[in-house]
Parts: C-alpha cells; structure tokens; sequence
C-alpha cells in the first residue's frame, strides 16, 4: 500500500548492461593504451617499489573516456518512455505540458550532470600534465558545479533543512538557509573531488575508495525502489524527512515510493552503475603490484560523480556519511594543507626495501616550528594521531610523522606491507559505510521523528 505502480524499469536493466560493458572496456583499454600513454610521457615511478621502470599514468583517462561516452550513449534509453508519454498526451492539455516540462528538467540535470563530469575530466588530466598549484584548481570544481546547481535552482530546489527534534524549540521544524544551501552544496564538488586525490599514493587506493562509495550509493539507491516484493525498512526507520527533506513526511505527495523519489535514486543508479564498471576493470590493473595509475584524473571524475548524484538526487547528507575515511584524511591533513605544517610534495608511507615493509614517513623541520604550529603537534600526539621527534635540549620539534590516514594506521597498527595496507584502508571504507547506513536509517530515529 505505501507504493505507487511501479514506474519502468527497462532502462535500468539497460544501465546493468552498459556497466558490465564498461568493466570490459576498462578491462581491455587501460593495458592497450599503458603504451601510448607512456609515449606521451604520461609515466611514473611507483614510490613504493624496489624496480623503478616507468608505470604508465593518468589512465583514469581512458576510464573517464569510458564512462561519459556510455553516459552519452544510454541518454535515448531514460528519455524514451518520457517521450511516449509527451505524444499521448496533446500538447495543450495540462498533462501534456507536465509531460513536457519533465523532459526538459530531467534532460537538463542529465546534460548539466555530464558537463560536470567533463570538467572535472579537463581539470584532472591537466593536473597530471602540468601539476597545478593547490590554490587554482581549488576553485574549478565549484564553478563546475553551476550547471548543477542552476538546475536545481529550476525546479524550485529546496533549501531547507529539518531540524532535530531537540532544537526545534529554537528553530522550528524547518530552517531555510537559502543560498547558504548553495554555498555549502558548491563546497561539496570540491571536497569529494580533492578528497580522494589526498587520500593516494598506494596501489589500489584511489580506485577501491571510487569502488566502496559507489556501491554504498547504489545500496542506499536500491532501497528507493518500488521492489514486487516488500522486503524494505519500514517507513518510520527510513527517519524520512532528513532526506527526503520537505517532502517525505512534512508534505503530501512525495511520500516514500512516490515517482519523484524513485526517480532521484533511478538517476542516481543511472551514474553509479557504469562508474562501478569502469572502477572494477581498472581496479583489476591498478592493484598491487600496480600496472598502471590513475592519475588525478580519475580522482576528480569519481568525485564529480558522487557529487552530481548526491546533489542531483537530493542526498548530500547522505552520501558526505559515505566520506567518513576521507573526512577524516582531510582533518587530519588540515595542519599540512594550510601550511602550519611543512608539505611535502609526497606524503606516502616509507617503503623499506630490505623487509618489504612500509613505515610512517615523515616531515621535516628545518627550522624551529612556530608555538602554534608546537601546540597543534602535540595536541595531535597526544591524540596518537603523530609521532614527534623531540630535540633533547631546547624541546623543539624536529621531526613528525605526516599527516595522514595510511600513515595514521602504520602507527597504530605497525609497519605492513602495501597489499595489507590498501586492504586495510578497504575495510575501514567499508566499517564507515556500514555506519552511515546505522547513522541514517537507525540513529535518525532518534533525532528526526519517523
Ligand atoms: C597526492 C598527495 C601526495 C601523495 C600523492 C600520491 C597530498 C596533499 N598530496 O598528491 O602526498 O604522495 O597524491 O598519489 O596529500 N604513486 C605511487 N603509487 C601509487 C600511486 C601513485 O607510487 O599507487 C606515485 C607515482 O610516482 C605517481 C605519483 O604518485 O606518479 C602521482 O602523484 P600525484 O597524483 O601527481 O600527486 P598529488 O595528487 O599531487
Ligand atoms: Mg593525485
């Protein structure tokens, strides 16, 4: 009873295909093209390894070739029973006008959707062509990201948000923060692009993070959609407005099942499931002993896609719980970042060639750290977050580990070899995700009522 007729679903069924065509195309392009790309001097010298022959780089390139051309060529498959539905219904009746205005949104978010994902494939590979500097390719994702968000403004994009229960004393039930919604969503396409990229430097790493998110988006989809059978979470655990902000429960009409949400999330599977093909053949060349990398591009390009569907489909919340392991990469990395820290231009573990082993790598002071940038260390030491090397007269910092996830679980967990290391950082991706779906579908319970 809570679902409406079940809405087609022929394309999605198209969109499986087309993205075990992707995994085969990865599968077969990235090693036929390692040459050329070597060629055009897009090479490097994995970091972590006794033998220093050329890897072929930027091969996120070819993944991202892969999967906006797909993308290109399932537009017909969506579009078509929309386009049935326009000819049944005559121009000048109400229902015709609908029909016609849908198209026009859906295409729009489709096709802004895609200029994003072009952008962020120019601004990567110009990355690894010319290594730009932190403070120019910041901005780009955020300009990236108008298109996307113009289309939201079309639709009457909304800008509120629920409030938990206990503040709603203060605010009310829902708080309108109008262009900050924007500002905060244009932030996202820069934070899950860069993310990633910080988050590197081991085989496998960057792939299996793109892997991990985009199969957790894809469960978190698959829980929209009206199933002939009635296995899912009843409506009250889904803590419903959160996300389906002020539709779901607050207004009628958008109710859990309704053509609208189900719609979002057929969009949102539309882009992840091509994005898990190409991740999974590349994946199978990527992992250690790596034959080839990914460059920034890849980065970007899966980053740009999380945040087209979260933003597209109206989960950013949702999806940002997702990020957990990066999240904290990045606060992690903020000292460094910003500059309190010194930076080196590699961060990656130190790889021991006699055991095969990687260490925590460190940075260096050459000279005495300022008190603040002092006092920001040994908060972290103590936190167990850094090692510090201590000057034995005058107690300055002479040495710290860098800041950084993968060396933040050397530290902890003690010198592994790199295949134990990037399973590692797999499985914390995959503990987040799995608390991302107890936060959402559990604990929003407690703050929202269901
Ligand atoms: C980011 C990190 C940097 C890290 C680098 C590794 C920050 C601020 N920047 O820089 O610390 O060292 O990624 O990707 O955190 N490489 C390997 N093995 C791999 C993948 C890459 O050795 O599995 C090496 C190769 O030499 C490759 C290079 O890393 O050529 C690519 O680095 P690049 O992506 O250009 O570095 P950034 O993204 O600028
Ligand atoms: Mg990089």
């Amino acid at each position: 009873p809570l679902l409406s007729p079940a809405p087609p679903l022929p394309a999605l069924y198209t969109s499986f295909g087309f993205s075990i065509y992707a995994f085969l195309a990865a599968l077969y392009l990235v090693p036929a093209l390692g040459p050329t790309f070597k060629g055009a001097n897009l090479k490097g010298r994995d970091l972590l390894k006794i033998y220093s022959d050329p890897i072929p780089e930027s091969l996120g390139l070819a993944c991202a070739s892969i999967y906006v051309l797909l993308l290109i060529l399932f537009i017909p498959f969506p579009f078509s029973n929309l386009v049935a539905n326009l000819s049944s219904a005559k121009p000048q009746e109400p229902e015709g006008l609908t029909a016609t205005a849908s198209l026009h949104h859906e295409l729009a978010m489709y096709l802004s959707s895609l200029l994003s994902l072009l952008m962020a494939t120019m601004l990567g590979f110009l990355d690894d062509v010319f290594d730009i500097r932190w403070r120019h390719k910041l901005p780009i994702p955020i300009i990236a990201s108008i298109p996307l968000l113009m289309v939201y403004y079309a639709e009457g994009g909304n800008t509120h948000v629920v409030v938990p229960l206990p503040l709603r004393s203060i605010f009310g039930v829902l708080v309108n923060l109008g262009p900050l919604y924007y500002v905060y969503m244009s932030l996202l396409s820069t934070f899950t692009t860069n993310s990633i990229n910080i988050l590197a430097g081991i085989n496998g790493s960057e792939v299996s993070q793109a892997l991990i998110i985009a199969l957790s988006v894809i469960l978190n989809d698959l829980l929209y959609l009206p199933w002939p059978i009635d296995f899912r979470i009843p409506l009250h655990l889904l803590g419903s407005q959160a996300e389906v902000e002020v539709g779901g429960v607050l207004h009628a009409g958008m109710s859990y099942g309704s053509k609208e949400l189900v719609g979002r999330h057929l969009f949102s599977l539309y882009f992840m499931l091509p994005l898990v093909g190409v991740c999974l053949g590349f994946m199978y060349h990527n992992w250690y002993p790596a034959r080839a990398f990914p460059g920034d591009t890849l980065c970007y390009v899966t980053g740009m896609a999380f945040s087209v569907v979260g933003i597209q489909a109206h989960f950013s919340k949702t999806l940002l719980l997702f990020f957990l392991p990066q999240i904290f990469n990045f606060l992690l990395s903020c000292p460094q970042l910003f500059g309190l820290v010194p930076c080196p231009r590699h961060r990656v573990p130190r790889f021991d060639p006699d055991t095969n082993l990687l260490h925590p790598s460190k940075t260096l002071f050459i000279k005495p750290p300022s008190n603040l940038t002092t006092l920001v260390l040994r908060t972290l030491s103590t936190l167990r977050l850094t090692e510090l090397t201590i000057h034995a007269t005058t107690g300055n910092v002479l040495e710290a580990t860098n800041l950084t996830i993968l060396n933040f679980f050397l530290l902890r967990l003690g010198p592994m070899n790199e295949k134990r290391l990037v399973q590692t950082l797999m499985c914390t991706q995959v503990a987040g995700s799995v608390l991302a779906f107890i936060v959402r579908y559990g604990l929003a319970g407690l703050v929202y009522d269901g």
